[in-house]
């Protein structure tokens, strides 16, 4: 029979009554110690949910707050929050004894984890059957109460027009009608806090950037993303909505796992100024490590360069060009038969070799 009893010194109880919540370690088992009211409290450091560091949370009343998504669990007994009592992180017998913190490490509680049902983004990544499919991503911030002419968006209704004629599925997201958090930072906390699907989206109900996931990850085959040019750079809804796509790069980082495949990306790119190279360069980087493919001219743009102030000029030019709405037409027509051949053949990896890409060991 394993022994019932091996206290492990972890150290002074006056130096360790200092700090309400700390990690540590009994021997090499990584811990969490509370100390409140007079007791501590040990708990295994590894929180339920995807192994955050406990004792690097916060106290709330009796309940350790996980630092990476906030899940709690009684400091004392391991045990959730009210509602997810299932939920128990292990908890240690803890005494003091001649000034010295002793810890049992032969007879924690057990661990039990309640399933919690998955989000649905969560699911399989398979193309589902039937024809090609085509999302446009409108980035331009609009008054919609005072709606104006917005020269990328007319151009993307072009292309998503053109792909509806050649048979294509469409489907076109306005991030401007999305209620959607900014990126928090959960990669900044720990590479394995930056969930798939997203934290905020598993924990947030209300935010509406789960339209975009589902679309770029379970829905379709082609994708364009539209965008001004905002002081020489893409838009400000442009870069909030890739910030919250680190966690779709980040499954390839950690866990090998390429959630974008077989698909294509395109962009329309359109400012009164210049800088289209550079926004186009940003978001071909951007969408390459999230794993889509370019057809070649990835993107359709127009600006009439610096010495151009006259922005009425620039919108009446877009909106009556022929030569632009063709070649929205034509990049709609090429990431199709790009998609369509890529599907065909089925040949994207599966897996990539971690050599030569970023999170190689160091
Ligand atoms: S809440 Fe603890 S790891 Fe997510």
């Amino acid at each position: 029979m394993a022994p019932t009893e091996n206290w492990v010194d972890i150290g002074s109880a006056q130096e360790l009554a200092r700090t309400p919540l700390r990690s540590g370690k009994a021997g090499n088992i990584p811990i969490a110690i509370s100390f409140k009211d007079g007791q501590f409290g040990v708990l295994s450091n590894a929180c339920n949910h995807v192994g955050g560091p406990l004792g690097d949370g916060r106290l709330d009343h009796d309940y350790i707050t996980c630092p990476w998504h906030g899940w709690k669990f009684h400091r004392a007994t391991g045990v959730g929050e009210p509602g997810f009592e299932q939920d128990r992180v292990p908890a240690f017998p803890v005494k003091v004894e001649s000034g010295r913190v002793l810890v049992n490490v032969a007879a924690p509680s057990r661990r039990m984890k309640t399933p919690h049902a998955p989000h649905p983004l969560a699911r399989n990544v398979e193309r589902a059957p039937g024809p090609l499919r085509l999302a446009g991503i409108s980035t331009t911030v609009m008054d919609v109460g005072n709606p104006r002419f917005s020269g990328s968006d007319h151009l993307l209704e072009h292309a998503i027009k053109a792909a509806g004629e050649l048979g294509a599925q469409t489907r076109l997201i306005r991030l401007n009608d999305l209620k959607f958090r900014a990126c928090e930072g959960y990669y900044s906390k720990a590479a394995q806090a930056c969930t798939w699907p997203c934290s905020i989206t598993q924990m947030d109900a209300g935010d509406e950037l789960d339209r975009v996931y589902e679309a770029l990850v379970h829905w379709a085959d082609a994708v364009i993303v539209a965008s001004p040019i905002r002081w020489g750079t893409a838009s400000s809804l442009y870069f909030k909505m890739v910030e919250r796509m680190n966690c779709i790069q980040n499954q390839i980082t950690i866990h090998n796992r390429m959630l974008i495949r077989n698909k294509v990306a395109g962009f329309i790119i359109v400012g009164g100024q210049d800088n289209v190279q550079m926004v186009a360069g940003q978001m071909l980087g951007f969408f390459a490590e999230l794993g889509f493919i370019f057809p070649q001219f990835p993107y359709v743009a127009h600006s009439r360069g610096w010495s151009h102030e006259d922005m009425e000029n620039n919108v009446a030019i877009v909106r009556s060009s022929q030569e632009l709405a063709e070649g929205a037409q034509m990049l709609a027509k090429r990431l199709l038969d790009l998609a369509g051949q890529l599907i065909a053949r089925d040949e994207a990896p599966a897996h990539i070799e971690r050599g030569g890409r970023k999170a190689h060991p160091v």
